[in-house]
């Protein structure tokens, strides 16, 4: 996976371990969904109407652009939800 965020400070942090389509993956404690996932993937989702990538839009809660799926079926706001450890995410892959 090429990610679209590249981190820059706080790689000291300590490790916080999820996984993203059954793969075992690892961000840092403290950091949002959105960064924990787009430091890895390009986008957290495809659009239902046409298919193409999302990677959010507000960066603050608004907009809803962000929301990423779990394993468990519930979604979540990436923006503005803290990762927790062991989280699981469903992430399609992009096709076009
Ligand atoms: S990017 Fe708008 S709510 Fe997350």
């Amino acid at each position: 996976m090429s990610g679209l965020f590249m981190r820059l400070v706080d790689q000291d942090r300590k490790r916080c371990p999820f996984f993203v389509n059954g793969v075992a993956c690892s961000a840092r404690h403290g950091d949002t969904i959105m960064t924990a996932l787009l430091t890895l993937n390009s986008h957290l989702r495809l659009t239902e109407f046409t298919g193409s990538p999302r990677a959010g839009f507000c960066l603050m809660g608004a907009c809803q652009d962000c929301v990423v799926l779990q394993e468990n079926g519930e979604r979540v706001r990436a923006c503005s939800t803290l990762l927790q450890e062991n989280m699981r995410f469903v992430i399609p892959e992009q096709t076009r």
